[in-house]
């Protein structure tokens, strides 16, 4: 685009006068903004300020991260989902720690080498904390950029997503790299809205923008539909015995691999049979709500009960108290409202 220079400027003017004042936009610490950028993945602003400010609470320094319990890990990120990102982000550290003396190293494909941090997240580590010259290119600058242009190209290819970083690490304005980066990122945040709703009366750049001239800003951007999710059906059990309550951990591949849940099956499967093999025997059995819940590719579709157990044997279930598993294991989101449910039928 030929006015790109002017753009730059524009949007850089824009965004020092605009900018949302962030927990981490008040720091050039390389580490509160890889945590940072990792939290925001598939997670909104508001949400991340509170687990942010908590977790360097806890794990202030790179070394601190590499070094703690992972339990204590998933706690932090309770609620955040994706615990994958968690578990990377320590494995990472404990090679900072390992192979760069505890500091992140200022150099893109270093910091790519890092396990969990991609293109995206290395451009943004790269640019906003080191000031060198590379594109963090995420679904808002995506839209901001094909909207700008006019640019039909499939957002959902991996082949536009590396033309548009070219072009913008081509466009990286010298000692304001980070600035750059947080104003398309901001500006697809505050103005440049999906979802039908662009602010382009208040944008920064609206004259630049061929979307804008040619009225079809909500032509853009192109995107090829995803593909169905995949639907799972599944009977969830709040099993009470005594006042304790069971948790199984799940197998170590898969969704949610690794953590602990709420005992279940496929609903396929009857309910005796299912809590026979678990060696229950069953006391009363109550109904709860059914409840749904939605993955990236997955959707969970639970039927869920309260068992009173009368006797179980020892299968390789935690029993414990209410208060105990919320304090000190991560119970992933799919499973919290079935949890408050059991919990509050627990009291009666
Ligand atoms: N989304 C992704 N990265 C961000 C950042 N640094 N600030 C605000 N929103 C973001």
């Amino acid at each position: 685009m030929n006015d790109f220079h002017d753009i730059v400027s524009k949007l850089i003017v824009w965004y020092e006068k605009n900018a949302r004042d962030l927990p981490w936009r008040r720091t050039k610490n390389p580490y509160h903004i890889w945590l940072s950028e990792i939290m925001l993945q598939q997670t909104r602003v508001e949400a991340v300020k509170p687990y942010f400010q908590r977790f360097i609470q806890v794990c202030p320094t790179i070394e601190s991260l590499a070094s703690a319990e992972e339990e204590t890990l998933l706690k932090l990120w309770e609620g955040l989902g994706y615990y994958s990102r968690v578990r990377n982000l320590q494995k990472a550290a404990q090679t900072v720690v390992e192979e760069h003396g505890g500091n992140l190293p200022a150099d893109y494909h270093e910091l790519r080498k890092l396990k969990g941090i991609g293109p995206y997240t290395a451009g943004a580590i790269a640019s906003i904390a080191f000031s060198l010259p590379y594109a963090a290119v995420d679904g808002n600058v995506l839209r901001v950029m094909s909207r700008l242009t006019a640019d039909a190209r499939d957002i959902a290819l991996a082949s536009t997503k590396k033309a548009w970083e070219e072009e913008i690490t081509s466009l990286m304005p010298k000692g304001q790299e980070g600035a750059f980066t947080q104003a398309l990122m901001e500006l697809g945040a505050t103005v440049c809205l999906p979802n039908g709703m662009p602010k382009c009366e208040v944008c920064p750049v609206r004259e630049h923008c061929l979307g804008y001239k040619k009225n079809a800003v909500l032509q853009y951007p192109v995107k090829s539909p995803k593909k169905p999710r995949t639907k799972e059906f599944l009977s969830v059990f709040f099993l009470a015995y005594n006042g304790k309550i069971a948790i199984s951990k799940r197998g170590e591949k898969g969704l949610l691999s690794g953590l602990w849940q709420l005992p279940n099956c496929s609903r396929e499967k009857a309910l005796p049979v299912a809590l026979n093999e678990w060696g229950i025997i069953t006391g009363e059995i109550k109904n709860m709500t059914s409840r749904k819940h939605i993955f990236t590719h997955i959707e969970w579709h639970m039927d869920c009960y309260f068992v009173d157990v009368k006797e179980y044997e020892n299968n390789g279930f935690l029993w414990l108290d209410k208060e105990t598993v919320e304090k000190e294991y991560a119970l992933p989101s799919a499973f919290k409202k079935v949890w408050e449910e059991g919990g509050s039928l627990l009291e009666e």
